[in-house]
This record gives structure tokens, sequence and C-alpha cells, in this order.
């Protein structure tokens, strides 16, 4: 009896620490999942119905590959072609781990 209480006690903490863990170093796609996903797609190719519609290039694209890190920041912070600036949404720091896991996609 004790011995699965403590037993699930042990797996609640191990549980609550990878999620934080995961949190940490996941910040940059947990803000691409809630404000970028919609039009860019789960894996960057732009394979949702918004981004059909608004006609969003798949990460696959040569256009895309060829933008770096620093052009991926200004886009996302300025906005691009139909795509809204996100510099008043989002902060800095959150502007650029966007960017940086969607050009992670772009691989
Ligand atoms: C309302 C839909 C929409 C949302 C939300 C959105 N984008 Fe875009 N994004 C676009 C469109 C449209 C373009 C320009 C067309 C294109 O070239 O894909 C674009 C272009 C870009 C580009 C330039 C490279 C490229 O793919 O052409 C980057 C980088 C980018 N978006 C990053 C982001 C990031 C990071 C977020 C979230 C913080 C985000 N976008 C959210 C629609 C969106």
């Amino acid at each position: 009896m004790t011995k699965t209480i403590r037993s699930q006690v042990a797996l609640v903490a191990v549980v609550l620490l990878a999620g934080t863990m995961g949190f940490a170093q996941s910040s940059g796609e947990a803000t691409y999942r809630s404000r970028c996903q919609s039009c860019h797609g789960a894996n960057g190719m732009a394979d949702t119905s918004v981004g059909k519609a608004m006609k969003v290039k798949p990460v696959s694209d040569p256009a895309v590959k060829k933008f770096t890190v620093a052009a991926m920041v200004e886009a996302t912070k300025n906005g691009m072609g139909k795509m809204p600036p996100f510099k008043d949404k989002l902060t800095d720091d959150q502007i650029k781990a966007s960017a940086e896991y969607f050009h992670g996609l772009a691989k």
C-alpha cells in the first residue's frame, strides 16, 4: 500500500519535471504552434485550409529555403505579403524563437 503511493508520487514528480523542461526547451515551438501553425502548417508545409487559401509557400519551396534566420525574424516582425506583422503581438524573444523554429523546419 505505502509502496504503491510512493511510486505514484515519484511518477507524478517525473511527469511534472518532464513537462516544465519540455516547455522551456520548446517555447519557440509553442509560439509557432499557437501563432503560426494555422497558416504555415504543423510541419511548415502550409497544408492547412488557411495556408492554402492564402497561398502560403511550404518550407520546401526554394524561395523559403533561401531565407536566413535574420530574414525570417524580419518577415515575422514586420509582416510579409498577406502575413500580418507580429511586432505588436509577440515579444522580440518570441518572434526570434518561433522564426528559428520555422527555419529549422525548412531544412
Ligand atoms: C494569417 C496567416 C499567417 C500567420 C498566422 C503567419 N504567417 Fe508567416 N506568412 C504568411 C504568408 C501569407 C506569407 C507570405 C507568403 C509566402 O511566401 O509564404 C508568410 C511568410 C512568412 C515568412 C517568409 C518566408 C516564407 O515562408 O515565405 C516567414 C519567415 C514567416 N511567414 C514566419 C511566420 C511566423 C514565425 C509566424 C508566427 C509567429 C507566422 N509566419 C504566422 C501567413 C501567415
